[in-house]
């Protein structure tokens, strides 16, 4: 993946010659990092495991996978070339797009349910995000050496159970959101995380060797990777294919965003394939850390949302160096989700910012001020309002808290919508001739690209949002 590796620059940009190419390259990795920043983060430590062990295992990575190659992947990179065709902020950008070849400004509303999506999902993102804040001290007070797989879980219960230290930590992880959205620092931080995150990997690399050497390791991989179709329910190709969309940070116009940066010769196939394949990577990781030692102590894999919580720091009890390998674990697990928190929230702020002409500042507290007020709801779902099912009379919502609605809701609904009108939009609405010239893929591949996005992506999105309404 070298810069040279597209044959499409154009001829001024070949006259710049060589000075501009480290500029180029540069900009392409700012692209790299930006955007697995925005994707890798609790979707892939925290949410994948859980649901994978909800869904009953294999058949749901098995989709989950096939998701991810044939409607994430195309998506992504309908994305970066809207965003890169528009040069500008994702609304613009459409509308640009739109004036310029003469199309209906409607296409804005993509935008609109972007900002929406942002709002709805940083609300309890950052309550999670918060329990990571919670474990940091947790593991380097060394209250989880050598203790029982009850003892972890009973940590694990007391904080859920205490709405106010959940609010501490919660407002704490807003708060640090908002401090870089405001000041416009993601790119120190971008920086920083380019060498956080390998670091996270080499993390869960060990976390996984200690699961191979202590948990149930052969259990855990046919868990994951033994499909058995009897145990994948509709709803679960559902939560499959939204999962798709949140891990890679979809349907919210993020990727536009970052794509208007992208310089005009960089390939954008090759981009969004390493930035998926890192995602991906990453996830199946973290399954394959959690379920070893899931089985091993006789949990729960469909537990829910407290599963890393519960297998995760047992590990770290047990192994030697256990509390600060745990430590260093958390504080990177807080910024791969600090960086994805950033655009769940920037969308939001530029919005203010574009049409109700507040400034930086001022948009930022007050739609992180909101946020975190809804935030709130989830925190309570989590203790005194955890018998309240605001639809529960719908059958598809049935127990389902405010928290698992919101989650339900955006992730499984409102991400596969901007989805579904961001492959419409490259598909149908572009022309072909504009689309062709920004990916500037090879005739056949161009082919299989294009038949997906117009095709595949939307009678797939749409087959199993239908499917679960009926
Ligand atoms: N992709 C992020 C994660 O997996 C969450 C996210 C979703 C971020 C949508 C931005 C937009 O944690």
């Amino acid at each position: 993946m070298s810069v040279s590796d597209s044959g499409s620059a154009t001829y001024s940009e070949a006259l710049e010659g060589s000075n501009a190419k480290r500029g180029l390259w540069s900009s392409r990795l700012a692209f790299i990092l930006a955007a697995t920043g925005s994707a890798v983060g609790l979707g892939n430590i925290w949410k994948f495991p859980y649901i994978t062990g909800e869904n009953g295992g294999g058949a749901f990575v098995l989709v989950y996978l096939l998701c991810i190659a044939a409607v994430g992947l195309p998506i992504m990179m309908a994305e970066v070339l809207i965003g890169r065709r528009g040069g500008h902020s994702p609304v613009n950008s459409l509308r640009l797009i739109a004036e310029r070849d003469r199309l209906k400004p409607a296409w804005r509303m993509v935008g609109a349910v972007g900002v929406l999506a942002g709002f709805l999902i940083l609300s309890f993102y950052s309550v999670i995000g918060g329990w990571a804040v919670s474990y940091v001290g947790t593991a380097a007070s060394g209250q989880l050496v050598g203790q029982s797989a009850e003892a972890v879980g009973a940590i694990f219960s007391n904080l859920l159970g205490d709405p106010m230290t959940l609010l501490l930590w919660h407002t704490v992880f807003m708060a640090l959101v908002m401090l870089v959205v405001a000041k416009g620092v993601r790119a120190g931080l971008e920086r920083a995380v380019s060498i956080l995150m390998p670091g996270l990997f080499v993390l869960l690399l060990i976390a996984v060797g200690y699961a191979m050497t202590s948990g149930e390791f052969g259990r855990a991989v046919s868990f994951l990777f033994q499909p058995d179709f009897s145990k994948l329910s509709t709803s679960g190709i559902l939560v499959a294919l939204g999962h798709a969309f949140f891990t890679l940070s979809l349907g919210m116009a993020v990727m536009m965003a970052y794509g208007s940066y992208l310089p005009k010769n960089v390939s954008i196939a090759k981009t969004s394939i390493a930035v998926s394949v890192i995602d991906t990577g990453v996830a199946l990781l973290a399954g394959l850390a959690i379920f070893p030692i899931v089985f091993a102590n006789g949990l729960e894999p469909g537990a829910g949302p407290g599963l890393i919580f519960q297998t995760l720091p047992l590990a770290f009890g047990q192994m030697p160096m256990g509390s600060l390998f745990g430590t260093l674990f958390f504080v990177l697990l807080i910024f791969a989700a600090w960086t994805s928190g950033i655009s769940l929230l920037e969308p939001i702020v530029e919005w203010l910012e574009e049409r109700k002409g507040l400034n930086r500042t001022a948009s930022t507290l007050g739609a992180g001020v909101v946020c975190w007020a809804l935030g709130i709801a989830s925190i309570l779902s989590l203790n005194l309002w955890s018998d309240f099912a605001p639809l529960g009379s719908i059958a598809m919502f049935e127990g389902k808290t405010i928290f698992d609605l919101l989650d339900f809701f955006t992730a499984n609904i409102l991400l596969p919508l901007g989805g579904l009108l961001v492959a419409v939009f490259a598909g149908w609405v572009m022309s072909r001739e504009a689309v062709e010239k920004e990916l500037a893929l090879s005739g056949p591949m161009f082919r299989l690209w294009y038949l997906t996005i117009r095709y595949f992506t939307p009678v797939a999105v749409a087959a199993v949002f239908i499917y679960n309404l009926m």
